[in-house]
């Protein structure tokens, strides 16, 4: 077990490499440092949902009959599981969350693939069909967004349907470079991605709003959400230029963007992956790909709609979490000081005590405005963390944005 903290939710917080080396060391930190932020962030020591990580605890979890539970990939990179998981955050369902490690082995108690949900004594498989048993789940929280309106629902299939037509065919199946490569390890043709826009982009035009079936989002929107979420990132990292968000070529698709990132809070605050990471996972997947690694790096300027409405109202409700997205980030480091000090120690970041003192710079930068390069110590271990975290697994959205932007 590689995390010293004892609440579980610290297994939340997963940094890269926590899986390679089990790390025992004492810490002696000087335990006023970051005392005084805990107590100005009540949210960082209230219980959060059951997040339970299964390749740190192989052990079956705690069953929970009462609660639906959802099961998914512990990364954050299955576009299935987030289909899955975007929907239960969408319809603010109270959950415990599996989860599930499909590169280094599944449980044993585990079988199947990911995502699959237990709701109300049934075990569900698809992802679709998950989303749609729990957008009719009575425990859901009222006010939230129907996934299948019954005027719509016939369109919300059919445009769901539609997805098998519109991305490319014959792509090699991987669920962390989805739709993006041949067999044979090339990246799929400029022209072909460029026609799975253009159609995403007239699917998009015909609605009377900007969301797939109208004004409202619905499990269409869920259903496309993960795959041209990672389209925006990575198809300019494969054909130069190419820019699912180029507002000339694809305005609606561009205005689709937007509306996820402005008008569906859940998803910029918690379930949505950023531009870092999504290259990084790319990178990871180190097959064929045309650009040369540094053109990869560079490619996909980080273009976001302004989320800002969004955290009050995801958090609204929710006493775990922080009141901006700026101390929600401080608040997860806090939650997670142990594991990250073991981190930045074990691969070199910062000695142990400095480490705490970067750690509170860091949240003090978070909380209070304090430029980063009053500390040295600050500004090493914000640039290892930075590199090291994985959105949307760590962290959402808007908190690794606040945190990444950090001067
Ligand atoms: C499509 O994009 C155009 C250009 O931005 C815009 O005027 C129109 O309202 C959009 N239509 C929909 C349905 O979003």
């Amino acid at each position: 077990m590689p995390f010293l903290s004892s609440s579980s939710s610290a297994l939340t917080f997963l940094l890269l490499s926590s899986l390679h080396l089990p790390v025992i060391i004492s810490l002696n930190p000087n335990p006023t440092i970051c005392n005084d932020y805990a107590t100005r962030l009540p949210s960082s020591s209230v219980p959060e949902p059951l997040v339970y990580d299964t390749a740190l605890n192989p052990s079956p979890p705690p069953s929970s009959p009462d609660r639906p539970v959802l099961f998914r990939e512990r990364n954050g990179w299955c576009p299935y599981s987030e289909r899955a998981w975007l929907a239960f955050e969408l319809k603010r369902v109270d959950y415990d969350t599996i989860l599930i490690d499909n590169m280094g082995g599944r449980p044993s108690w585990y079988s199947g693939t990911t995502p699959q949900a237990m709701i109300e004594g049934d075990k569900i498989t698809e992802s679709l069909d998950i989303v749609k048993r729990i957008d009719a789940f009575k425990g859901q929280t009222e006010n939230t967004p129907t996934l299948y309106p019954k005027d719509k629902d016939k369109n919300v299939d059919e445009v769901i349907s539609l997805f098998k037509d519109v991305f490319p065919k014959f792509t090699r199946p991987s669920s962390r470079a989805a739709f993006l490569f041949r067999s044979g390890g090339m990246p799929v043709e400029r022209k072909t991605f460029e026609r799975t826009l253009y159609e995403t982009d007239e699917l998009l035009k015909k609605t009377d709003g900007h969301f797939f079936c109208g004004e409202e989002v619905t499990a269409a929107d869920v259903a496309w959400a993960p795959f041209l979420e990672r389209y925006a990132v990575q198809l300019p990292a494969l054909h130069d230029g190419l820019r699912p968000r180029d507002e000339e070529r694809w305005p609606n698709l561009s205005l689709w963007y937007k509306a996820m990132e402005e008008k569906v809070p859940a998803y910029p605050s918690r379930v949505q992956g950023d531009a870092e990471s999504w290259r990084r996972v790319l990178m990871q997947q180190g097959f064929g790909n045309e650009a040369g690694f540094e053109k990869l790096l560079e490619a996909a300027a980080d273009e976001r709609g302004d989320s800002s409405s969004c955290w009050p109202m995801f958090a609204e409700g929710r006493q775990w979490l922080a009141n901006s997205p700026r101390e929600e980030a401080a608040a997860r480091l806090l939650r997670n000081k142990g594991p990250i000090i073991a981190d930045a120690i074990r691969n070199g970041g910062a000695n142990c005590d400095s480490a705490e003192e970067a750690l509170s710079g860091i949240i003090s930068g978070l909380v209070d405005g304090v430029e980063l390069k009053n500390s040295e110590e600050a500004v090493k271990l914000h640039t290892f963390l930075c590199e090291r975290v994985c959105i949307p697994r760590d962290m959402g959205f808007l908190p690794a944005r606040a945190m990444r932007d950090l001067k």
